[in-house]
């Protein structure tokens, strides 16, 4: 398990307490109570959740968590789908939504390579768009979608996944072909203009990677130089049962502590399922194709996985709690396992059992193991 004496020993004495059968002994303490006040803990909500149609989903966000993020709503395609053309519809309900629950609310997420239209880096005839165009834009597009939640978004996810998992700046896109580094600049930026009291993120995955972490920390600590406000680095935490070590989640954790920086786990998940190829990323355009051995649990998942899945989790949060007085959310990718994005992703229509909840809502074991393992470890 881990390699690290306390954490095994808070992990150990966890599952042992809670037992495996999750649904069938009463929670001592809610996951927000469990918490307290070492981070937000969040989640990612589904359109469903944010049109009030999954009921069940709301009342675990209200009994849970205290932040949410929207996990597809905000992106540029949903809320400006044509030039100038905002719909904000869904977006103010996921507003109104996290103001009514007292929610802490995150915006996800400006600028991003993937779920931005074509339209965005050409000109009417299809040539692509100058630098200046390009720019003015970004800022428009920025302006108007922080402007509109100036005051009730408490932090944003400004730029998303700028840098490949070679640590190279993802110049194989237009946003970084056409601006390079310089974009980045002009969207913290005109985020900060649009709300000068929102916090500002730069978010991205496999972090735990020290190759890609270092270009990261080169950028997050660029964007710091050029005096622009940037208050947290997200780490998505889309892992698995193995990977990456809890020695190299630490490792990550220190280095952007080290460097001065807060860190978010901003969408957090654990597949249980093979990945192919060894890949282990999170772009979005990445697929496989599927193989009956890479989709082993369609029935339903073993009791051994189950408890091999409840044992990582609970080491998972052990590193959370001892590295708290440096990470300031929490954020898991989903509330169900019905509704996760892994049952998609990197291969499409698989059954995977990656989050706390399981496909009818109820707890699965992995709940009461991270409540019991909070509740173990010191507080900050
Ligand atoms: C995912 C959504 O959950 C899916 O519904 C959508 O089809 C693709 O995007 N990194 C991110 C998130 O920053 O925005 C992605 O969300 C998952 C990977």
């Amino acid at each position: 398990m881990s390699r690290h004496p306390r954490i095994a020993t808070l992990v150990g004495f966890a599952l042992l307490t809670c037992g495996v059968h999750a649904a069938e002994h009463p929670l001592p303490v809610t996951l927000k109570e469990a918490v307290g006040n070492r981070f937000h803990i969040g989640a990612a909500l589904g359109t469903d959740l944010i049109k009030g149609e999954d009921p069940r989903g709301e009342q675990l966000l209200a009994t849970h968590f205290n932040s949410i993020t929207p996990g597809n709503i905000m992106k540029w395609e949903h809320i400006e789908p044509k030039l100038g053309q905002f719909d904000f519809d869904l977006a103010d309900r996921f507003v109104a939504l996290g103001q009514r629950e007292r929610m802490q609310l995150i915006g996800h997420t400006l600028m991003w390579h993937s779920q931005t239209p074509a339209w965005v880096f050409q000109n009417a005839d299809g040539a692509e768009i100058s630098r200046e165009a390009l720019l003015q834009r970004l800022r428009a597009h920025i302006a108007a979608v922080v402007g509109r939640y100036k005051g009730k978004v408490a932090g944003w996810d400004v730029v998303n996944e700028a840098i490949r998992d070679d640590g190279q700046l993802r110049t194989d896109k237009p946003w970084y072909r056409i601006l390079g580094e310089e974009g980045i600049f002009a969207a913290f930026e005109a985020a900060h203009q649009a709300d000068p009291d929102a916090e500002l993120y730069y978010n991205d995955y496999s972090l735990e990677n020290p190759a890609k972490r270092a270009t990261v920390l080169k950028l997050v600590q660029a964007i710091r130089a050029r005096g622009l406000r940037i208050d947290a680095v997200g780490s998505q935490g889309h892992w698995g049962l193995d990977w990456p070590t809890i020695g190299a989640i630490e490792d990550s954790l220190n280095d952007f502590a080290k460097a001065g920086f807060k860190v978010m786990i901003t969408e957090l998940d654990v597949t249980v399922l093979p990945r192919p190829m060894n890949y282990f990323g999170a772009e979005i355009s990445t697929l496989f194709e599927t193989a009956p051995e890479l989709d082993p649990y369609r029935a339903g998942m073993p009791a051994d996985k189950q408890a091999e899945l409840a044992r990582r989790y609970a080491e998972i949060f052990a590193v959370f709690a001892k590295h708290s007085p440096n990470l300031t959310r929490v954020t898991f990718w989903g509330t169900t396992d019905r509704t996760s994005w892994l049952n998609n992703f990197p291969i499409r229509g698989r059954t995977d059992y990656p989050l706390l909840w399981d496909r009818e809502s109820q707890p699965k074991p992995a709940l009461p193991a991270v409540i019991e393992v909070l509740k173990q470890s010191p507080a900050p």
